[in-house]
């Protein structure tokens, strides 16, 4: 039995956003969303994922580039059960990136199936593979292969979308059934739609009655994972009552908010000096973390915890005129001391 097996009922998982959910802040959000579990343990979301990863550069990159795919793939204890998220056209890419996956002790590997981008796509990957069935239902079984997803290894996952030009859900997700995914996450939206219309929930109803129906008794062999505009876990929750889903995945919601999955702590309640820390801890472990990565990359997350309250603006012009973590670090002291 996989851990997706041992998941309460609903349960919440962090998404996969790039250049967002990286180590540094995921380790934040493992921390200040760390709660009691209603079973005793303690965590914070259900289940964690990485950003992307191009298997194709894990196996095939100089060892410069792979190092760098490698820093997508640190994580921590506190952040499991962590999955590796993988995205290739190439069955043996895919196999072997998913040994490795294994290799480095991830509880599972997630194939990346909805991805819009067009660099993705060209290479056949990424919402690309809606459009070409028999090759992701190939890959689904190259990443088993290398994860031993059979025979003791960990569990592979595919995290897609409706369709691609128009709801394809009907086809599509019995395809996808067929190959016994642990899980399915659907980003209830097109690949044509982007983000821009709100995601069909009522689709993801559908979903779960579509996979009822094909696996029957054998149902919690493929959870069945919504997503697409959860606010807050009480809005997630509401979502998963309203369709069945097993679970529910949060992307944006979690922008300046690594309080996102504490379910005692309202993230407006959080004073400011501490929204100030929490941003500076996570801005040291970016650049402990992920030296070689810019600066700017963890500037992103400025805009998000530095609102709502007398001053933001202001301070958030000062940080960004400032280049490295010292002086980012002088600034907000000197803001703390201004103002306490
Ligand atoms: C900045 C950003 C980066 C993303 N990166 C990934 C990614 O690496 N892999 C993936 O499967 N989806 C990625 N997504 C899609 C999200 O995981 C999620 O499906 C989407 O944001 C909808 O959920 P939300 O409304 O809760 O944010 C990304 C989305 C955003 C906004």
């Amino acid at each position: 039995m996989s851990f997706w097996q041992k998941l309460p009922a609903p349960f919440f998982v962090l998404a996969p956003l790039a250049d967002v959910t990286d180590a540094p802040f995921r380790r934040v959000i493992a921390k200040y969303s760390q709660h009691q579990r209603q079973d005793g343990t303690t965590g914070s979301a259900d289940v964690m994922w990485t950003e992307f990863v191009a298997a194709d550069g894990l196996i095939r990159a100089t060892p410069e580039g792979k190092k760098k795919l490698m820093a997508d793939l640190i994580y921590s204890e506190a952040e499991r059960p962590i999955v590796a998220q993988l995205f290739t056209s190439s069955e043996d890419h895919m196999e072997q990136a998913a040994a490795l996956c294994l290799d480095l002790g991830f509880d599972g590997v997630d194939i990346n199936m909805g991805c819009p981008d067009r660099t993705i796509e060209k290479q056949g990957c990424g919402s690309a593979m809606i459009k070409n069935p028999e090759l992701a239902a190939k890959i689904i079984r190259a990443a088993k292969k290398g994860a031993k997803s059979d025979s003791g290894g960990i569990p592979v996952s595919v995290k897609t979308r409706l369709g691609y030009n128009k709801d394809q859900l009907e086809e599509w997700l019995p395809a996808l059934l067929a190959e016994r995914p642990a899980a399915i996450t659907l980003h209830a939206r097109t690949r044509k739609e982007m983000s821009k219309v709100p995601a069909r929930w009522e689709r993801v109803k559908r979903a779960v009655e579509i996979r009822d129906e094909i696996l029957g008794e054998d149902k919690l062999q493929t959870r069945i994972i919504g997503n697409g505009d959860a606010l807050s876990l009480a809005d997630a929750r509401d979502k998963a009552e309203a369709t069945g889903a097993d679970g529910v995945m949060l992307g944006r919601a979690i922008f300046g908010n690594p309080w996102l999955f504490h379910p005692e702590i309202d993230a407006s309640n959080v004073p400011v000096s501490l929204r100030l820390k929490v941003m500076l801890e996570q801005t040291k472990l970016f650049e402990e973390l992920l030296p070689f990565k810019n600066l700017a990359i963890m500037k992103k997350h400025y805009k998000a915890y530095i609102r709502d309250f007398p001053g933001a603006v202001e301070l958030r012009n000062k940080l960004m005129e400032q280049n490295t973590v010292f002086d980012l670090e002088v600034a907000i002291d000197d803001y703390l001391k201004a103002n306490n």
